[in-house]
């Protein structure tokens, strides 16, 4: 193993893969793949736990996506990890609604952003560089975040995080550990404290120890063998391990119990709980920095795994006013350590076919592990990553990832290239199918895209597995007992080709010599949990079902926008067919709709502009009848509301007006039109005043403004 220096190459790496050379299609693509990988690696992670790629590679996507959004605004997919938390919770607990939400951090990977974040901080509050703005610094504990709700002093409830909005109900487990006080006393009616849920390094080793022994399953890490016996069906199983906890911040609460951050601290552990003894008080940013190389330094020596430090503003009025961008607080963020690394061989390159027919090389590597786990797999994105950093087969490359598997190829050790290596040779034809695997040119850059596609299409195996994987999966119609391996069986046999095959396969099983019962792996009640899972699809809700279809840059979001808009399948398909044949007037309407942009009616055209699509929606369409979709609620005063501020505002910074009027679902726009419903207007307002009044706008002061939402 060879130790690199980590800013080195923590630099070099965000360096070498520059947003900003790419071009608009580019960053289509990119911004579509990594949608894509970050939903899959929150699947493996949140459901699973079995993290598929280290937490290094996860937030390098996160953060990627992140710069990518930030220089191409309008590019922002409704399905963007940006806008989402972890995923769907597993359906095997029931199901708990965070009654507020149970949101993430974001990063910060060196001094210089950490500034940055200090600086957004104070730019937001409208504080200048020499007013004092105190932080706590806290050990970020790599465990488990769990939320504990106290009612009249008693735990009543523990849950998961889940995805942010919805955990699972974990509050059997939760009892069996000794760090969850059962009673409080001298806390508010309603008290949810919510923290971290890890294991301790030495009992991580001796219970894999102990499961090697009894041949059982080994875990990856301290964080995985946690997350494995706190969510254990049988709580016994729960209080076999030693868990700890560490209480770092709350939700709900009846009334207020502290001024700050520090404060707060201390009434946790007033109540019982541990709070980490290792975090600071700051009264600047020095001593925030200062905080995190002590924390550093003392990594090692500590108990258990923490992968950074998070600072927090102290003051909870300030936390209060800068509130939550959609997943992360404006008030808080991670200072990650630097990722670990390690030296291995590349010992091949295989390509994957994803459902969209993107080609993605996978590098195969001599196993090697890093910081206690054993890697095998990277993902090297595309063929201009592996060209810009000349990863050849057989090179010596180094490995990187922080807390769990899957790691990225950092570099390439090249005085240890072998003499004959020779450059990476993109396959110019699917692997799968044989067909021609090119790169489009994009029509307004005329550069080449950055994904190589398989132009097989429906012919394509892979394309059309990964897409009835799609549409069974969680986020499309969530077929119970239907999943990923069960689809590939079924493909393979030639039992499910296409998605109608799904709703008719019961009917041909009653009819088969070899019906499904009859099959290894296959009992009479699995047979019959199956068709009824698949029955209970037959009205599936409509922006599933859009969303189910794959089509290109239909994401989640886009899928409930085209839902709302269009109320029934059909009202969808005949538009959307309309835009296939280039009606104006139907792809005018849909630009209009807001969050839907030409990217996505474009899509729709090439979707419903293939005959071989429509016949396969409508073969679908005789086995299901979806459901009409139901109008978003709104129940603020604003919501909904087109809002432009204009003017000098004195109460509050701009950033701040717009992040609560967008939390209470009103759309902050920068002009004045027919649509705008109101518009507060502070001194010095000009001609967008003039204009609200000569349009007959509402308009309003700040203060009035203020008074109209506070009333929610
Ligand atoms: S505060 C709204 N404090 O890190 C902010 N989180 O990457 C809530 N974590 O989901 C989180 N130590 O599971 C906070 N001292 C700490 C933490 C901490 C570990 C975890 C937590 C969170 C994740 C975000």
């Amino acid at each position: 193993m060879t130790d690199v220096p980590a800013d080195k190459l923590t630099n070099e790496t965000l360096k070498k893969k520059s947003v900003e050379a790419l071009a608009k299609e580019e960053a289509v693509q990119e911004l579509e793949r990594l949608a894509l990988e970050i939903a899959r690696a929150d699947i493996a992670y949140h459901q699973n736990d079995a993290p598929e790629i280290s937490d290094a590679e996860y937030d390098f996507l996160r953060r990627r996506n992140e710069l990518i959004e930030e220089r191409f605004p309008k590019l922002v997919r409704d399905d963007s990890p940006s806008k989402k938390v972890g995923a769907k919770a597993s359906s095997r607990f029931e199901k708990v609604q965070h009654t507020v939400p149970m949101l993430s951090l974001g990063n910060t990977f060196n001094d210089e952003e950490a500034h940055k974040f200090d600086e957004s901080v104070r730019k937001f509050l409208n504080l200048s560089a020499d007013e004092p703005l105190a932080y706590v610094a806290e050990p970020k504990i790599d465990g488990l975040s769990a939320s504990l709700r106290y009612e009249n002093g008693k735990f009543v409830l523990g849950a998961t995080r889940g995805d942010g909005q919805e955990g699972e109900n974990i509050t059997l487990n939760l009892l069996t550990m000794q760090a969850i006080p059962r009673k409080i006393k001298n806390a508010p009616d309603v008290l949810e404290v919510r923290g971290e849920v890890y294991m301790a390094k030495a009992d991580f080793q001796s219970l894999n120890k102990a499961q090697e022994k009894k041949g059982d399953k080994i875990f990856a890490n301290p964080r995985n063998a946690a997350a494995g016996f706190l969510r254990q069906k049988d709580p016994a199983n729960t209080a076999r391990v030693p868990l700890g906890f560490f209480a770092y911040t709350w939700g709900a609460v009846s009334a207020p119990f502290a001024q700050t951050q520090w404060e707060a601290l201390q009434k946790f552990s007033d109540w019982g709980f541990t709070t980490n003894p290792d975090t600071a008080l700051c009264e600047n940013m020095e001593d925030v920095l200062a905080a995190y190389r002590r924390i550093e330094r003392q990594r090692a020596s500590l108990e258990y795994d923490i992968d950074g430090v998070v600072y927090k503003v102290n003051q909870l009025g300030f936390q209060e006013r800068l509130g939550f961008r959609s997943r992360t607080p404006r008030w808080a963020t991670a200072h990650k350590f630097p990722a670990e690394r390690a030296t291995t061989i590349l010992e091949d390159i295989d390509i994957q076919v994803g459902r969209t027919g993107a080609l993605t090389p996978v590098a195969k590597l001599k196993p090697v592990t890093v910081g206690g786990v054993v890697v095998s797999n990277a993902t090297l994105h595309n063929e201009d990553e592996i060209e810009r950093k000349d990863i050849r087969k057989g090179d010596t490359v180094v490995v990187q990832r922080a807390g769990d598997v899957i790691p990225q190829i950092v570099e390439v050790i090249l005085s240890e290239r072998k003499k004959n290596a020779k450059k990476f040779e993109p396959l110019k034809e699917c692997p799968i199918c044989g067909s021609h695997a090119v790169r489009d040119i994009n029509a307004n850059t005329g550069k080449e895209d950055a994904v190589r596609r398989c132009t097989g299409g429906l012919i394509c195996e892979a394309q059309a597995v990964e897409r009835l994987k799609h549409f069974v999966s969680r986020q499309a119609l969530d077929i119970d007992g239907l999943g990923a391996k069960q689809i590939e069986a079924f493909f393979i046999e030639g039992l499910v080709r296409e998605p109608a095959d799904i709703f008719t396969l019961e009917a041909r099983d009653k009819k088969s010599l070899t019906p499904l019962r009859n099959r290894e792996g296959y009992g009479e009640t699995s047979v019959r949990n199956l068709f009824a899972g698949i029955n209970a699809r037959r009205a599936p809700d409509l922006a599933r079902l859009i969303f189910a279809l794959g089509i290109r840059h239909v994401g989640e979001t886009t899928g409930r926008l085209l839902a709302q808009t269009y109320g029934s399948f059909e009202a969808f398909q005949t538009a959307a067919k309309k835009i296939a044949g280039s009606d104006e007037a139907a792809s005018k309407e849909l630009i209009s709709v807001d969050g839907i942009g030409g990217t996505v009616v474009a899509a729709l055209a090439d979707f419903f502009g293939e005959q071989h699509n429509i016949d396969a929606v409508d073969r679908l369409m005789s086995e299901i009848s979806p459901q009409a979709a139901q109008k978003v609620k709104s129940d603020s005063a604003v919501s909904g509301k087109i809002v432009v501020f204009t003017g000098k505002l004195e109460l509050m910074t701009r950033d701040e007006a717009k992040a609560r009027a967008s939390a209470l679902g009103a759309k902050v726009s920068g002009s004045v039109s027919a649509k705008t419903d109101i518009l507060v207007a502070g001194p010095g307002a000009g001609s967008k005043l003039t204009k609200a009044q000569d349009l007959g706008i509402q308009t309003m002061t700040e203060e009035e403004w203020l008074k109209l939402i506070d009333a929610n």
